[in-house]
C-alpha cells in the first residue's frame, strides 16, 4: 500500500508501439482525464484543455502532425492538452472567474494583482505549456496504474495540430499523449542514481 504509487511509477515508461485493434474503454478514458483536472497548477489557473481522439480518422490526423511517429501511429487513442493562452490575459473573464473560485470567499484582488504583474513580465505562453505538464504527468501515471500504456508526445507541427484540432487563434497545444496497450515489455530504465 505504502509503495503503490511508486510501483506505478516505476511501472510508466513511453511506449513506442502499441497493440492495434485494443481501444481504451470510456471510463479509462474518463479516469485519465480526471487524474488530469485534478493536478495542481500555479495560481491555481488550470491552464489547460483536454482534447480526447479515438476514432480512426482523428487519430491519422493527429499521428500526422506528430510526423507519423510510431508511438502516433499505433495509438489507440490521444488526449492532447492545449492551453488558452488568450484567456490568460489578467482581463479575461477566464482569470476573473478562477481567481474568484481560487480565493474561496475571500477578496480575489490580492492574487490577481500578483498575477498581473507576473503577467507583465512576459513568457506567458511558455509558462503556461510548462503548467500543462503536470496535467501530463498525472495523466501518464494514472495510465501506467491503470495497466494502460502511455508515451508523452512534444515533437508536433505545432501548425499542423491546430488545424487537426480546429484550435481556435487564442489556444496553443502543449503536449499529445499517446494512449494504449503497449506492443512490448517495458526496456530497461535508464536514470542517473540519486545521489
Ligand atoms: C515533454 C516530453 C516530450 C516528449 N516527446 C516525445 C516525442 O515526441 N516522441 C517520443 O517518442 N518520446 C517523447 N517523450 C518521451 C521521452 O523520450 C521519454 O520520457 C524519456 O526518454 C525517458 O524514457 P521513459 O519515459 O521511458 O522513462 C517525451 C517526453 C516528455 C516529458
Amino acid at each position: 500500500m505504502a509503495h503503490e504509487l511508486l510501483d506505478a511509477i516505476r511501472r510508466r515508461y513511453a511506449c513506442r508501439e502499441f497493440v492495434a485493434n485494443r481501444p481504451l474503454t470510456a471510463d479509462e478514458l474518463a479516469l485519465l482525464r480526471e487524474a488530469g483536472r485534478l493536478a495542481p497548477s500555479g495560481f491555481g489557473l488550470e491552464p489547460w484543455r483536454f482534447i480526447t481522439l479515438a476514432d480512426a480518422a482523428g487519430r491519422a490526423r493527429i499521428a500526422h502532425a506528430c510526423f507519423d511517429q510510431p508511438a502516433a501511429t499505433t495509438a489507440a487513442a490521444f488526449i492532447v492538452i492545449v492551453t488558452p493562452v488568450q484567456a490568460l490575459d489578467p482581463g479575461s473573464d477566464y482569470v476573473r472567474e478562477r481567481f474568484e473560485a481560487e480565493a474561496r470567499g475571500h477578496d480575489p484582488a490580492p492574487i490577481h494583482a500578483a498575477y498581473r504583474a507576473f503577467h507583465e513580465g512576459g513568457g506567458i505562453a511558455a509558462w503556461a505549456q510548462g503548467q500543462c505538464n503536470f496535467a501530463a504527468a498525472h495523466m501518464l501515471l494514472q495510465a501506467a496504474h491503470l495497466g494502460l500504456g502511455s508515451c508523452p508526445i512534444g515533437g508536433f507541427d505545432a501548425a499542423a495540430l491546430c488545424e487537426a484540432l480546429t484550435l481556435g487563434e487564442g489556444e496553443v497545444p502543449a503536449l499529445v499523449i499517446a494512449l494504449g496497450h503497449c506492443a512490448h515489455a517495458a526496456p530497461e530504465r535508464l536514470r542517473k542514481p540519486l545521489d
